[in-house]
């Protein structure tokens, strides 16, 4: 006996007599089938607007709508429901397309046998499907719940960090612009793309050790103030380091002053030691900075910016990251 006993079964025939024999011993495995017949593309149609079904038996030789045609029209549908071939004339040749065409099963309309068992493995396997469908979907809610709730806590980071620091406010803001279009031009994946964004929203965050009175000072910065300055990758890093949602963010904010020929801080690495996440927010960084306005200098433009990124271009900052920042930038579209 069959553990499922209702069947609610769409059934393509246009032998009324034919479609009843299966009925009948469908009935006699201890079913209970709720049924519809149609011959037709638009009755077929039309029956997944009337109700959700548990199966679609197909005569694969209905005159006027073939097999192929209705295992097309299901698949667009894009539920997943057992779609079983039955034909009494089917060469193996094209039972095997079929199958290969993403029918579940075929049977032969002479020998019902198989029938109530395939229905039934059918039935249990495209549950399964279901389920892991589902599980899948509501996984990937979770996951865009937790990525947007990371965003926006990264956010009030930032906004307290430039809170403090009135002259760059904004900056960081502008900054994830340039740097997440330069990532996009550079082709980088979601992952390192989201890495970046998130990292050059708060890559100032060590500033928030700086006292105030420096970070907005508005002459030269002696000695050990600019000693003090230097230490925020350090101390943004640190403040992350514990989070285990953030580390990688942590060791691109470490790494944003680093440069090319070891001339940057706080460690002076080189080349491919510096992350190419680091390497993209260190051009944005510069760029953002020259052009905006400084409690020591007046803004020298995007113009100068891009002119001093490409003087260094190879030395001090990434050559694929320059370039792309200044194609980024010559678009008519882009501002930041
Ligand atoms: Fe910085």
């Amino acid at each position: 006996m069959l553990s499922m006993t209702k069947l609610k079964l769409l059934i393509i025939e246009d032998s009324e007599d034919d479609a009843l024999i299966l009925i009948s011993k469908l009935k006699k495995n201890g079913y209970e089938v709720d049924y519809i017949i149609v011959e037709s593309e638009k009755d077929f149609k039309k029956a997944f607007s009337v109700k959700s079904w548990d199966a679609i038996i197909d005569d694969y030789n209905v005159p006027g709508f073939s097999g192929d045609h209705a295992l097309e029209i299901f698949k667009a549908t894009g539920i997943d429901i057992p779609f079983i071939v039955i034909s009494g004339s089917m060469s193996a040749e094209e039972a095997v397309d079929i199958l290969k065409s993403g029918a579940h099963d075929y049977i032969d309309k002479n020998n019902l046998l198989r029938l109530p068992h395939v229905l039934e493995r059918e039935i249990k396997e495209a549950e399964v499907r279901n389920e892991n469908k589902q599980y899948i979907a509501k996984l990937k809610e979770t996951q865009e719940t937790l990525r947007s709730a990371l965003r926006q806590t990264i956010e009030t980071i930032g906004d307290i960090v430039e809170k403090r620091d009135t002259y760059t406010s904004g900056h960081q803001k502008r900054v994830s612009i340039l740097a997440l279009a330069i990532a996009e031009q550079l082709g980088l994946g979601e992952e390192q793309k989201e890495n970046i964004l998130f990292s050059s929203l708060i890559h100032d965050l060590g500033k928030i050790t700086v006292p105030a009175s420096i970070l907005n000072k508005p002459g030269k910065l002696s000695e050990i103030e600019m000693k003090m300055i230097k230490e925020h990758p350090a101390s943004g890093y640190d403040i992350i380091k514990n989070n285990s949602f953030m580390q990688t963010i942590g060791k691109i904010i470490y790494q944003h002053h680093e440069r090319l020929n070891g001339s940057g801080y706080p460690d002076g690495i080189k080349g491919d030691s510096i992350m190419v996440e680091a390497k993209i927010i260190g051009v944005a960084d510069v760029v953002e900075a020259m052009s905006s306005h400084r409690p020591y200098r007046a803004a020298l433009g995007l113009q100068a910016a891009l002119k001093e990124i490409t003087s260094k271009k190879g030395v001090l900052y990434d050559e694929n990251a320059v370039n792309a920042c200044n194609k980024v930038c010559s678009s008519k579209d882009f501002s930041f």
